[in-house]
């Protein structure tokens, strides 16, 4: 299918009805293409000023009394489910309420040239969401937007990002996965090429305390950062609410290449948060360069590791110190690999 002109999501409350998931769905289609020069324009602009009750479960929402007209629930701008060899290309999709693109139980998917465009204060504003989908290609794409440029959720294998740009928007992010003790398993993602411009994060795993599964055979190569707060990070204590408890079971990381990620930080280079319970394993660093934008006051921006495992095959800049050269004492992976 050809997409020229724009396609302009309503403005006025009554047309959302109670609320809905998506504005356009396409549902168990096989081979369907969507390219051209054309525009889907989500006007979201009423809804950025709060916060999506499915994306945040804290009490504490911003909320504007004057909006409360709009559906509580965000629509996402485009969404394919349940399909299979879907292209998506050429077109833009731009100031979406929520999400502007997610593919979800796909299987066979090439976007290419796409643009995505919303503000960086655009709250809940993920680029692409990937879910339960395999084989998935992303390239030659511009991503800014106010959330995650991609970001890939449970059940996503064979995953190949490259030629991306990426910012303003939170980086190119694993999870969170393990939220509310669910079972999460994501395998061979490749992200490489990439640039960031003045992202929250570059690469980032994030997984909740209390759940179960494996995040495995993840390279990341070739990302240049430009006055990112923290290119680097892998965090298994991830919480967006004012506090998550502690708990033993956690969603495994083992297998994290990471090759030539070059340029500049805000806040901290790198940032290694793993489980007591579940150390991250395999982690590698090549030709790793990241320099402080100011040189800092406090000491603040020195590599973090805890319970980070693996080996650095070249020097890094800044020297990474806090990496535990070898496997973790008696971890075992093979129940990991057994859930997934
Ligand atoms: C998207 O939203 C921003 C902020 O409201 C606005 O400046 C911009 O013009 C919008 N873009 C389009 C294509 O409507
Ligand atoms: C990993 O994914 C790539 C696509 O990015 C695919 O070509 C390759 O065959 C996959 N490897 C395995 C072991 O499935
Ligand atoms: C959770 O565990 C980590 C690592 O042991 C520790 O740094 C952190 O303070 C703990 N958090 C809570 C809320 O107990």
């Amino acid at each position: 299918q050809s997409l020229e002109g724009t396609i302009l999501a309503p403005t006025n409350a009554k047309a959302w009805g109670s609320g809905l998931l998506q504005w356009l769905e396409f549902t168990k289609l096989s081979g369907l293409s969507i390219q051209g020069s054309g525009t889907i324009n989500g006007r979201g602009q009423q809804w950025w000023t709060y916060s999506d009750p499915n994306d945040d479960e804290d009490d504490d929402k911003q909320y504007n009394e004057e909006l409360e007209r709009m559906p509580r629930v965000k629509p996402t701008a485009l969404r394919f489910y349940g399909s299979s060899n879907v292209v998506v290309a050429g077109i833009k999709i731009v100031n979406s309420s929520q999400c502007h693109l997610k593919f979800d139980n796909c299987q066979g998917v090439l976007v290419h040239d796409l643009t995505i465009s919303s503000p960086e204060n655009s709250l809940n504003t993920d680029g692409i969401h990937l879910q339960n989908s395999k084989d998935v290609s992303i390239h030659h794409t511009n991503l800014a937007c106010g959330d995650d440029c991609i970001s890939i959720q449970t059940g996503c294998s064979n995953i190949y990002i490259h030629n991306v740009n990426c910012g303003p928007g939170h980086g190119i992010s694993i999870g969170g996965l393990g939220r509310d003790n669910t079972k999460a398993c994501v395998s061979n993602v490749t992200v490489r090429d990439v640039n960031m411009f003045r992202t929250m994060t570059g690469v980032r795993i994030k997984t909740w305390q209390g759940g179960i599964g494996l995040v495995q055979d993840i390279r990341f190569s070739n990302i240049q950062v430009s006055e990112v707060q923290t290119p680097i990070m892998i965090d298994q204590f991830y919480c967006d609410k004012r506090t998550c408890t502690n708990q033993t079971s956690a969603v495994a990381v083992s297998g994290v290449q990471y090759e030539n990620i070059r340029g500049t930080f805000t806040i901290k280079p790198l940032h290694f948060a793993c489980s007591d319970s579940s150390p991250c394993s395999g982690i590698t660093l090549t030709g790793v360069q990241l320099k402080p934008v100011q040189i800092a006051h406090y000491h603040l921006n020195n590599p973090f590791c805890w319970q980070a495992f693996g080996e650095l095959f070249t020097p890094t800049i800044p020297p990474i110190a806090c990496l535990q050269i070898g496997k973790p004492a008696g971890n075992n992976l093979q129940s990991y690999h057994d859930i997934c």
